[in-house]
């Protein structure tokens, strides 16, 4: 059974997503929600669901006796980032070597680096007059979307597009191959 952990900083939409698909496959199981916002939507999703949530702080974060011993103690195999915006410190990256994956709503390394989320990048998008924009679900390092690329894919850009109707395009590709990235991705490390 592979265990696998979310963090999530805001509505989680795609945690959602996520805990659905894995739902009743017997190899996988969503351990917990780890999210650093107290008053996160995620966090009544993770209710709804059933699904253990953690609510930390910047110092259970970043202190190896944090959030690292919980994930340690639940015997967490992998872990997801669904909308979770602090870097990962260097102690939980090196513990989890290609064992944490990021989506992010653009197609790095355009429109990345810190400041680029949410509405932002989409409006950067649509302000370079792109015609194409879409997702990226790569591996995290210690540094903002900089980690090797696993899998894009792609959307139109259209010339009436506000940053909300690009990310609601963008959020079906999400919706659409995140999960089925995160399997395939656990999967390849069992082999
Ligand atoms: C998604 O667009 C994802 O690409 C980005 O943050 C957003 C999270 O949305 N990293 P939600 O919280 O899953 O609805």
């Amino acid at each position: 059974m592979e265990k696998i952990a979310i963090f999530a900083s805001g509505s989680g939409s795609n945690a959602e997503n996520i805990i659905r698909h894995f739902a009743g496959k017997e190899d996988f199981c969503i351990t917990r929600i780890y999210c650093n916002v107290p008053d996160a939507y995620v966090l009544e999703r993770a209710k709804q669901l059933g699904v253990p949530a953690t609510v930390f702080t910047r110092e259970e974060f970043r202190h190896p006796e944090g959030i690292f011993r919980q994930l340690q103690e639940e015997g967490t195999d992998f872990i997801v980032l669904a909308g979770f915006l602090w870097l990962m410190p260097g102690h939980i990256v090196e513990a989890y070597p290609n064992r944490i994956v990021n989506i992010h709503p653009a197609l790095l390394p355009s429109y990345g680096g810190k400041g680029m989320y949410g509405h932002h990048v989409h409006e950067a998008v649509i302000a370079a007059k792109e015609e194409e924009s879409g997702i990226t679900i790569h591996f995290v390092n210690e540094h903002y979307d900089s980690g090797s690329i696993i899998f894009q894919a792609k959307c139109p850009v259209l010339p009436e597009d506000t940053a909300d109707t690009l990310a609601e395009r963008v959020h079906e590709l999400e919706y659409r191959y995140f999960p089925r990235v995160i399997e395939e991705t656990v999967m390849d490390l069992l082999d």
